[in-house]
């Protein structure tokens, strides 16, 4: 299957925001790429075209039962004007470890992998030259399928759209206070915590608003079960550095394997670190702390990159991570990650793609 490019007229042309007050998406570039499926034609009508609005049934079935999964990527400005993406083919795939467990159609990996860097080349100018911005990119599949019935929709949207952003939190790379909730839980083995669906995402706003009305920007996730395991932080994986050993929790089922995750993984075992994917619990990170051997902690995804936690509150009892700076391999990893992605530092790994 091909796709078509219709181009935007310069009426359909938006004008582009102020690089250095971006947020994260808040603006979307001019040009959207759209494909239908329909169980027994398959993918359809596959077409970049200016960016517009859809029109649904109100009983689509993405509205009431959520079959609904995305991917987050970026696009980089280096020098030259060169313009990269991170990893493009890893997101595609784990699309379609999404799509298998939400029982929707795979995509075309080939066909979408074209036509997202075609409708990045075509909204390059949409790619922000300021420090630390990037083009965001998001691909998306919701069930359109009228009906009430719960069961695997039929007929499906899948879509690409860009907007420019900036820091994912408004700390910037500072380092964010982080609420430990053993109220609230955000996946369980069995479930669809390892898949980029919607519903994780609905299910862990109220715990963020909780947090954020401490005072904290967001939340860390404990283990189902227990409530004892660390899982993530907020919409990201998260690691731990003790005593010199980097320890992030394994994928075991409630956990989304993060390819910035991944690419924290590759990288510190190539610098020499000791890396354990091992499960943690909350009280083995005060102990550390207590014994003086806790040096950092952060955050990672494709939004933040890396995120240093410079606080925890635990049923009150608050710990103050690396005297709350950010620490020497949080910045050395975020310095090292964005060389790689806008192509600043040679590339040994194969992740970065030129468009
Ligand atoms: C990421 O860290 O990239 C995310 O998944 C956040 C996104 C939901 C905005």
């Amino acid at each position: 299957m091909e796709f078509r490019v219709e181009k935007a007229g310069s009426d359909l042309m938006k004008t582009k925001p102020n690089e250095n007050s971006l947020g994260f998406g808040q603006y979307m570039a001019d040009h959207m790429f759209v494909m239908l499926y329909d169980e027994s034609i398959g993918w359809h009508e596959a077409t970049i075209k200016p960016y517009e609005d859809f029109s649904l049934d109100p009983a689509a079935m993405v509205l009431h039962y959520g079959q609904a999964i995305f991917e987050g990527l970026k696009a980089y400005r280096g020098n030259n004007d060169r313009i990269y993406l991170f990893r493009p083919t890893d997101n595609l795939k784990r699309m379609n470890v999404s799509a298998a467990r939400m029982c929707m159609p795979e995509i075309p990996e080939d066909l979408v992998y074209s036509a997202m860097k075609e409708l990045v080349a075509l909204d390059k100018d949409w790619v922000p030259r300021a420090e630390g911005a990037t083009l965001y990119i998001r691909p998306t599949m919701i069930a359109s399928e009228a009906g009430l019935g719960v069961r695997p929709a039929r007929q499906y949207i899948f879509f690409i759209i860009n907007c420019p952003v900036g820091a994912y939190y408004p700390e910037g790379f500072n380092p964010v206070k982080i609420f430990v909730t053993d109220k609230y839980v955000r996946a369980v083995a069995g479930g669809v915590g390892n898949v980029k669906t919607a519903g994780n995402y609905a299910a862990s706003i109220m715990a963020a608003v909780e947090a954020q009305k401490q005072g904290y920007t967001q939340v860390l996730w404990l283990d189902a079960i227990e409530r004892r395991f660390i899982e993530e932080v907020g919409t990201m994986n998260i690691f731990f550095l003790i005593d010199d050993e980097l320890i992030t929790p394994p994928l075991t089922g409630s956990i989304l394997p993060g390819i910035t995750r991944d690419s924290v993984l590759r990288l510190t075992k190539d610098w020499g670190f000791k890396v354990s994917e091992k499960r943690i619990t909350i009280d083995d990170v005060y102990s550390a702390n207590e014994k003086g051997s806790l040096q950092e902690i952060f955050g990672t995804g494709t939004a933040a990159v890396i995120s240093p936690v410079g606080e925890l509150n635990y049923k009150g009892r608050v710990c103050s991570i690396n005297n709350g700076t950010t620490g020497k391999l949080a910045q050395k990893l975020f310095d090292e990650l964005q060389a790689i992605q806008s192509g600043h530092k040679k590339d040994p790994y194969g992740w970065v793609v030129e468009i």
